[in-house]
Parts: structure tokens; sequence; C-alpha cells
């Protein structure tokens, strides 16, 4: 149901964000409100003026959670005056980050981007973002935290507590938060490519964390600000929103365990091992070749095709960028699977020559022991770095 430039929605349930958009649209900024009716217009005019004055193409993207204070009447109010504005008011839903996800879901632009609506950031700041972006970054972050930025009036306490949550989300989270000053930054651009397609399910306030944690970003490139105090209005950050933060990371966390990535992950070491014991008996037992050239040669075999395949399959959303990468990948499993080989050929001949144990039933016995760990463990030393 659309009137005017206001879309009424209901329910939260984020739509997908096509890949496909509006070439004379440059940027479209989504402005996520809850009870901002007096700090709405002097932020909207605010960045009219800054991203008139770069001359690209954008919209604004209001996203009111109906509030009671009816920002977003006040915002509708505003159209005439800026026409690069539309207004979302949400019926039934809430939360900071789905607010932001479902402006992006109706957004027209390149880029896509996010602001906190009650001008504690300032407008300005876009133009650098928008330079970052145009010189080549997945990902531009405003942050508090380099040192031209800062934060204007903060207790010592509310200091101590967003740096413990920055702390704890680094030690839960190290190869996502340790990579930016301003993991929970409310003021950053992207290229839509980054998030289109990509599912996401982010709980309270923290969006960047998760398109960080989800999304493939290469080039993040942070330009410093300093959080001003609000004028009108107060924070929403309450009790709940810690609690809803550490959710957020501990659903981080164990994201990756059930990715899609993990299913073939275990897939591919699943037949690589039946393929080591295939190939052992073919040599052993038909060929008459000895214990431990059949368990090298069948091991070696194993390693080839788990490389393989991780590359042409498990993770061929993360393709190596140079021949140098590939090399790099294989020499890594060689390094980490070769010692195992090793420990299995040493483990086999013992349970052979010491404890007596018939040569196949050793080696089944080294290939379950020994093995399944090894492979899971190189592939992923291996595999892991998909970003730089
Ligand atoms: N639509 C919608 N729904 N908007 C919301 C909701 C909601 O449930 N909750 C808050 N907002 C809007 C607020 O109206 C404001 O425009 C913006 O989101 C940020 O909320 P604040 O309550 O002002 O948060 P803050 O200033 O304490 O912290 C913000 O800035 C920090 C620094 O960038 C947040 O963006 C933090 O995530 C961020 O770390
Ligand atoms: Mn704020």
């Amino acid at each position: 149901m659309t009137s005017g430039k206001v879309v009424e929605v209901t329910g939260d349930q984020p739509r997908p964000i096509p890949d496909g958009y509006d070439p004379t649209i440059e940027v479209s900024l989504v402005v996520p409100t809850y009870d901002e009716a007096d700090n709405i217009g002097d932020l909207l005019r605010g960045l009219h003026a800054a991203l008139t004055a770069t001359g690209v193409g954008f919209e604004l993207i209001v996203v009111d959670d109906d509030s009671p204070d009816e920002t977003w009447r006040v915002a509708a109010g505003l159209t005439t005056e800026i026409p690069e504005l539309t207004v979302i008011r949400r019926q039934e839903a809430t939360g900071l980050a789905t607010a932001v996800l479902g402006g992006w879901s109706y957004a027209h632009g390149r880029l896509l981007g996010a602001i906190d609506g009650d001008g504690q950031h300032p407008p300005n700041v876009i133009v650098d973002l928008l330079a970052s972006m145009s010189e080549g970054a997945d990902v531009a972050v405003a942050s508090r935290h380099l040192p031209e930025g800062g934060m204007v009036g903060w207790s010592p306490a509310r200091r101590l507590l967003s740096r413990g949550a920055q702390t704890l989300g680094q030690l839960l989270l190290p190869g996502t938060i340790g990579r930016v000053t301003d993991p929970m930054s409310g003021y950053f651009l992207l290229r839509r490519d980054i998030v289109a397609g990509t599912e996401m399910d982010p709980v309270g306030y923290k969006i960047l964390l998760e398109v960080l944690a989800r999304c493939d970003v290469r080039r993040l490139v942070e330009s410093p600000y300093v959080f001003l105090q609000r004028t009108a209005g107060r924070s929403k950050v309450a009790v709940g929103h810690y609690v809803g933060y550490l959710r957020h990371l501990l659903r981080l966390r164990v994201y990756p365990l059930r990715s899609r990535a993990l299913v073939r992950y275990l897939a591919v070491t699943g037949v690589a091992l039946a393929l080591d014991a295939v190939v052992f008996l073919a040599l052993f037992d038909l060929s008459g070749w000895n214990l431990t050239r059949s368990a090298a040669i069948a091991g070696e075999t194993a390693i080839l095709f788990t490389v393989l395949l991780h590359d042409l399959w498990t993770f061929a959303g993360r393709p190596a960028r140079t021949f140098l990468d590939r090399v790099r990948r294989l020499v890594g499993m060689h390094l980490v699977l070769g010692v195992l080989l090793f420990t299995r050929l040493a483990v086999t001949n013992a349970l052979v020559n010491w404890i007596g144990v018939g040569p196949l039933a050793a080696f089944l016995i080294a290939l379950a022991v020994v093995m399944p760990g090894g492979h899971l463990l190189g592939s992923r030393l291996t595999w892991r770095s998909g970003r730089s």
C-alpha cells in the first residue's frame, strides 16, 4: 500500500535484496528511526545538502517503525523539499538492523548505506565514505575509533561498556571484528552486490557486524568521525540490547557450522577417506604392493581429491584470486596432511609389527583414527582465508 512517498509495510520479514539497480542512482542511504520526530528534519536536510553537493545521484529512505511520535509523518512532510526521499512506515516490526535491511530491499542505488536518524552522525562524512567507495572499497565505515574520530559527552561507564562489548566480539569473532576499528558503527556504505543474495538474520542493533560476518568483504576502508551528542530524544539502547548483542555474536559464531560449505566439506572428507581405503585395497590386496607404499599412495590420492573438490565445489564461492593462491592451498594441504600421512604410516606399521594386528585391520584403524581430524583441520586451515 503506497500513499505519496510513504510505503506502508506490515511485519519485518526482510525481502531479498535484488542484484539489479538503477544506474542513475549511485547511492541509497537508509535512515532507521524510532521516535526521532525532533531530529529527523535537520538530519535529512543535512544529508540532502551534502549529497547534492557531491553531484551523485542519490536517494534517502527513512524506515520508521510506526513511532508513537509519528516520525514517519514528519519525514513524509519533507518529501516535497527533498524529492529524493522515500518513507517506509513499518507496522508490527522493530529493530534497527532489520529496519536497515528492509530499507535496502526497497533501495535502487548501486551503493547501499545506513546512518542513524538522530543527528549523532555528521552528514558530511558521507563525502569521505563515497570517496572510499569510488577508490574500490567493498565497504566504507565511519569510525569513532580512528585518531581523528571520537565521542562527545560519553560517560566513562558507557565508553567502558562499548569497549568491553567490542573486546568480547573480538574474542568470539576475531576474523570479523578484528579487522575494523569500529565494528558497531551505525554509519557505513557498501556495494550492493556484497549483500544481494546473501541471507542475513541480524538481531538487534548491529547491522554492520552481520554484513562483515556473513558477506565476502575484501576491501574495507574506514573514515574518522566524531559521534555527536543528541540534541533531542533519547538513545534506544537498553540493557536488552546488550543481551541481543551477545545473542548475535553467538549466532554468528555458530553460523559457519551450519553453512552449506560445511555440509560439502564433510561430504568431501567422507568420500576422500573412502577413496583412500579403496585405493589402498586395490594396491595392497589386489596388486600385492607393500603396506607402506600402498598406504602412502592411497593417502596422497585422497589429499589431491580433497584439494580439487574443495576448490571446485565446497569453497567454489571463494575462488583463489591468483594462481599463487592455488599453489599455496595445495602446499598448505600437503604440509598438514603430509604430517598426518606420516603419522598414519607409523601407526599402521606399529600396529602390524609390534602388536601383530593384520595389515588390513591396521590400515583401517589408522585411517579411522588419524585421518578425519587431519582432513578437517587441514582444509579448515587452508581454505579459511577466503578474504584478504
Ligand atoms: N526503525 C527503527 N527501529 N529504528 C530504530 C530502532 C528500531 O527498533 N531502534 C533504534 N532506531 C533508530 C534510532 O531512532 C536512531 O535513529 C538509530 O536507530 C540509532 O539509535 P540510538 O538509540 O540513537 O542508538 P545509539 O546512538 O545509542 O547508538 C547508535 O550509534 C552507534 C555508533 O554508530 C547505533 O547505531 C549503534 O549501533 C552504534 O554503535
Ligand atoms: Mn543515537
